[in-house]
């Protein structure tokens, strides 16, 4: 009777255990709830922290970029201010040396322009038909070490003074020499090799065809026909049929045949160019020409430049 009346209370002992212990596990339950809940609060105030620290980061380097981009257009405004100057500075280096002679700056810019042409045309690459515009017109700068009496000399010219006309191709190349630049590299090239021809017969090297470089190969041609076709105080211009003429009959003698062929394909173009750099006013050595201080010479024979040359006999013809 006792053990039936004592069963009750031990079950609801038991009960009372197996809920003290349901309490202590909700207890944990909930601590550890609590915990998490402190941990996710954390983390989420860390995520918060971080997410603040990474705009203020973009927002830096948004401003950088900003900066950045600002230096770079400043950098390359200067680059082409220093450019400029650079490309001012060598085409007026040329100016000087054609005061010293008969041409105006128009004559440099036509055979900058002309040649640059003639490079496109051939195929070749964009950088050399840029770099050809500024090197060509340098092609006579070595005429600024030639003496004016001989350079200038209103007379018949001696021998040995041709000679030393002829060294303008070597003093130009010299005052262009060492150059890290490229155009002044390839300026220096066609100084040199301006008056080569291409059967060997022209100077200072005598090279002979391909030996001579394509750059100077095309500046010969060009630098032929504008002096041609150009007018001076003393001479009227060669008319266009004849200086092609004359540039026809010089196909595989004074010049390559290739280039030739190039030239007299793009021979309209050549002449838009010529109707576009239109003479200056004529700003040196007024009253002074060619055809009387050499009457009665025979230039080529004597190494005469190719442009003096090809002035001398357009004056004689105009006359
Ligand atoms: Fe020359
Ligand atoms: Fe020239």
């Amino acid at each position: 009777m006792m053990s039936e009346e004592r069963k009750p209370l031990a079950q609801s002992q038991a009960e009372v255990t197996a809920e003290m212990d349901d309490q202590a596990d909700q207890q944990v339950g909930f601590e550890q709830l609590k915990k998490y809940a402190e941990d996710l609060r954390k983390l989420h105030d860390a995520h918060k922290a971080k997410q603040a620290e990474l705009e203020s980061v973009y927002k830096q380097l948004m401003q950088y970029a900003e900066s950045l981009n600002t230096t770079v257009a400043e950098l390359k405004q200067s680059y082409q201010e220093l450019n400029d100057a650079y490309l001012d500075t060598i085409y007026r280096l040329a100016l000087a040396a054609e005061y010293k002679d008969e041409a105006t700056g128009d004559h440099i810019v036509r055979i900058g322009r002309y040649s640059s042409l003639l490079v496109e045309r051939l195929g070749l690459p964009q950088k050399q038909v840029q770099q050809i515009l500024y090197a060509a017109p340098m092609h006579d700068v070595g005429k600024i070490g030639i003496p004016e009496k001989i350079l200038l000399k209103p007379a018949k010219l001696a021998k040995e003074e041709f000679e030393v006309i002829k060294q303008h191709t070597r003093i130009g190349a010299n005052i262009l020499s060492g150059s890290k630049s490229e155009i002044l590299q390839l300026a220096e090239s066609i100084a040199l090799y301006h008056h080569e021809r291409w059967d060997g017969s022209g100077y200072p090297e005598g090279l002979a065809g391909e030996a001579i470089p394509l750059p100077a190969r095309i500046v010969a041609i060009v630098d032929t026909f504008d002096a041609l076709t150009s007018q001076r105080p003393y001479k009227n211009p060669y008319p266009v049929d004849k200086a092609l003429e004359i540039i026809r009959s010089g196909r595989g003698r004074s010049f390559d045949g290739r280039v030739t062929d190039v030239f007299l394909e793009n021979i309209s173009e050549i002449l838009r160019i010529k109707r576009e750099v239109k003479p200056d006013e004529y700003a040196g050595l007024p009253g002074w020409a060619w055809s009387d201080r050499d009457a009665g010479t025979s230039s080529e024979a004597n190494g005469e430049t190719a442009d003096e040359n090809v002035s001398r006999k357009t004056a004689a013809l105009s006359k």
